[in-house]
């Protein structure tokens, strides 16, 4: 498990290579193995794959023009009138198709949209309902970008035990 959690890293670059319908299904499965408050399972996800989409989609923020060379692109959407912690659980279900998605051999990456704005100053949730039809009352945490990745993404830095950051008993 610890090979996953530290091999992952956050893949930026994507290659042409198609990515195959199973590993999304398994990806979209590793999502819905993720702890949600209350067992609410507050989530659904939307998965997009035209490309005409895709680039829309890149632009729906200011940090997430990659997205447009993603084969895939996991829409993480919460349901807040199910649950008050849709961060919490969508952020998890984010975490684990950061790791399913290593363990298949492919690379994502958080592209944030939430209480985002877009180039022209839009609200960067609603850039993204109104493209997807996505209900007015869901809400958007971010975009999973998918695919293979391509040459030239690095990790930022090696995972070691930081025992600065860890205190014992108390602070
Ligand atoms: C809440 C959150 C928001 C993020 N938003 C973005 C983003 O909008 N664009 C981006 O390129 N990366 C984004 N990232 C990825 C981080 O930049 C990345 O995880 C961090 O630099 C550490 O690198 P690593 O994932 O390779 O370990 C986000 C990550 C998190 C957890």
């Amino acid at each position: 498990m610890l090979e996953i959690l530290e091999k992952r890293h956050s893949v930026r670059n994507y290659s042409d290579r198609k990515v195959e319908d199973r590993l999304i299904e398994e990806i979209l499965r590793a999502a819905m193995t993720a702890p949600t408050a209350h067992n609410s399972r507050s989530w659904e996800f939307v998965v997009v794959r035209q490309k005409d989409l895709i680039q829309k989609l890149a632009q729906a923020g200011k940090w997430i023009s990659f997205a447009e060379g993603a084969q895939v692109i996991i829409v993480i959407v919460g349901n807040e009138q199910v649950s008050d912690k849709w961060i919490e659980n969508c952020t998890l279900a984010a975490g684990f198709i950061y790791l399913e998605a290593t363990n298949q051999g492919l690379g994502t990456c958080w592209a944030h949209v939430r209480e985002g704005k877009t180039e022209n100053g839009e609200d960067s949730e609603e850039y993204v309902k109104n493209l997807l039809d996505i209900p007015s009352d869901k809400r958007v945490l971010c975009l999973m970008p998918l695919g293979y990745p391509a040459e030239g993404n690095k990790p930022q830095r090696m995972k070691t035990l930081e025992k600065d950051k860890i205190h014992s008993e108390k602070w």
